[in-house]
């Protein structure tokens, strides 16, 4: 089946899956430059450790990376988004994926506090960015520059170029994230090559940022599956009425 892409009049045809991921599908397409990407309901956290399924999930993950994505294309920073489907369909380009994943840090929580014996919550004094080596037979260890362009994960100049993207990344969502009234205290993403060019690619979504509320610091969505807080459908079903969705 033929998906019409917008007012271009352009049409892309689903066809075999190419790769199954713990959270979305990945389907080939009749452009060799151009993937379909299906978000699922399932949900992991710690590297696969702890799985369910939170109904609307998908939709709701699809729909909010999408938009940012968008917003972040306004603003000059590349993305692999080329449009959205359905609810939880989305074309993208077919970026040659850096194996690597850049956690942006504002504020300690989550494992940089635990490993460091700093409180949750400490506003860090500077942005801090980390790389972990995409590798889930090693629950993704934490790296370096150096050990990334040692593996050939990565070249200098594509590190360089990732580091301020991400940096930029984090500018736009802190001050979009801080308009709704909510804090963003940590978030993962990925980079990739597409025809020369390092591009943002995968998902910024509730599973990979971590979200307070501004007022209350209660811990919104993606902490509350990971630490049984409760009312995790609900609180997927929040971020659309945060995001304005
Ligand atoms: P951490 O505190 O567990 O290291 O996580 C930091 C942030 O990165 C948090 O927002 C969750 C996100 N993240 C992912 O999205 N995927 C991952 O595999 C990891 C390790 C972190």
């Amino acid at each position: 089946m033929k998906k019409q892409l917008g007012k271009e009049r352009y049409f892309v045809e689903k066809l075999d899956l190419l790769y199954e991921g713990k959270a979305k599908q990945v389907f080939l397409t009749d452009d060799p430059d151009l993937l379909i990407v299906d978000y699922k309901d399932d949900a992991t956290a710690f590297n696969g450790e702890k799985k369910g399924t939170i109904p609307g999930k998908g939709a709701v993950n699809n729909r909010m990376s999408n938009q940012f994505f968008r917003m972040l294309e306004k603003k000059g920073i590349p993305t692999h988004y080329v449009q959205e489907l359905s609810d939880t369909e989305t074309v993208v380009k077919k970026a040659e994926i850096i194996p690597l994943k850049v956690i942006i840090r504002n504020v300690a929580a989550g494992s940089f506090s635990k490993k460091l014996g700093i409180e949750e919550g400490f506003q860090l004094l500077e942005p801090t960015l980390e790389f972990s080596y995409k590798n889930d037979a090693l629950g993704d260890p934490m790296i370096n520059d150096y050990y990334a362009i040692a593996i050939g994960a990565a070249q200098r100049n594509e590190i360089e170029r990732i580091e301020e993207l991400a940096f930029q990344v984090n500018d736009i969502l802190k001050e979009a994230f801080w308009n709704l009234g909510i804090r963003l205290i940590d978030f993962k993403i990925e980079f990739g090559r597409y025809k020369g060019q390092i591009i943002l690619a995968d998902e910024i979504s509730s599973d990979t940022c971590r979200l307070w509320d501004m007022e209350t610091d209660e811990k919104l969505y993606q902490d509350r599956f990971r630490h049984d807080l409760g009312e995790v459908e609900g609180a997927y079903q929040e971020v659309f009425r945060h995001l304005g969705l």
